[in-house]
């Protein structure tokens, strides 16, 4: 393979009852980057993540992850890839430290900085409370720990900083520009707060009603849309296509 593509997906669809809900699509993404995953509601972020991380299967394409064909190393790709997709979902009457425990065993890995990974995403005076007192915003820096726990190579984050307070947007945006740096993980991070995609992005790519339009790094975006990522998204979005020359 390319050898710097964490994630080289090719002509991939997905249908469902018939209907092609994701259409040819090419998505890259380069180690040691973040990218930035765009589009409406309902464009097909979420199932493509999804078959990304192999719990759905593609009705035609192929998937490579970190070189590895999705269809034959399922188990190998998923013990590379830590998630959040949509809520996450926890064992309630558990401590976090015990939810992060059991995802460990379930993954046979052996970590033992679970303290260090709680104190990363802010939820170390959690003690024993159960995740059923947790706001959402603690049972979304659970989900962050949870999908770095592991140490994989490849974050695949949906939505990641839904129901953070601001403060909470700011540490999970130098978290993740600190596993990049120093963790050496790819970040595959979808959000509607455009802002934020535009603090960590170094590439985008939009998707429009199940087809990946645009794939363009963020500085060729900021040199033709000054005005900065919004403006680049709304003109796509209102059909201009918004050619960016990469
Ligand atoms: N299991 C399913 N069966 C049928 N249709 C589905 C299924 N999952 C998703 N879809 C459809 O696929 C399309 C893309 O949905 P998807 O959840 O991937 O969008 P999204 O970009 O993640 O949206 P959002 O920003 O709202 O999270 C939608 O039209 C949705 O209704
Ligand atoms: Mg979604």
């Amino acid at each position: 393979m390319t050898t710097e593509l964490v994630v080289k997906a090719t002509s991939l669809v997905k249908r469902f009852e018939g209907k092609e809900v994701i259409k040819d699509c090419n998505m890259n993404v380069r180690k040691g980057t973040i990218y930035g995953f765009l589009g409406a509601n309902g464009s097909g972020k979420t199932t493509v993540f999804k078959m990304l991380l192999g719990l759905l299967i593609p009705s035609a394409g192929e998937i490579e992850i970190l070189g590895n064909r999705s269809s034959e190393n399922r188990d190998k790709i998923l013990k590379s890839i830590g998630s959040i997709i949509e809520t996450p979902v926890f064992y309630e009457h558990l401590s976090a430290k015990e939810n992060l425990e059991l995802h460990l065993s379930y993954m046979g890995v052996v970590n033992p900085y679970i303290e260090n990974t709680l104190e990363l995403v802010g939820l170390n005076d959690t003690e024993n409370l159960p995740v059923s007192k947790f706001s959402l915003g603690m049972r979304q820096r659970l989900g962050i720990a949870r999908a770095i726990i592991h140490n994989p190579k490849l974050l695949i984050l949906d939505e990641p900083i839904n129901g953070l307070d601001p403060l909470g947007i700011r540490e999970m945006r130098e978290l993740f520009l600190h596993l990049v740096k120093n963790r050496n993980m790819t970040i595959v991070i979808s959000s509607h707060i455009l802002s934020e995609i535009e603090h960590i992005a170094d590439n985008i790519g939009v998707i429009v009603n199940g087809r990946i339009v645009e794939e363009v790094s963020l500085s060729s975006i900021k040199d033709q849309f000054p005005e900065g990522l919004e403006d680049f998204f709304f003109n796509i979005m209102s059909g201009n296509g918004g050619k960016v020359n990469a």
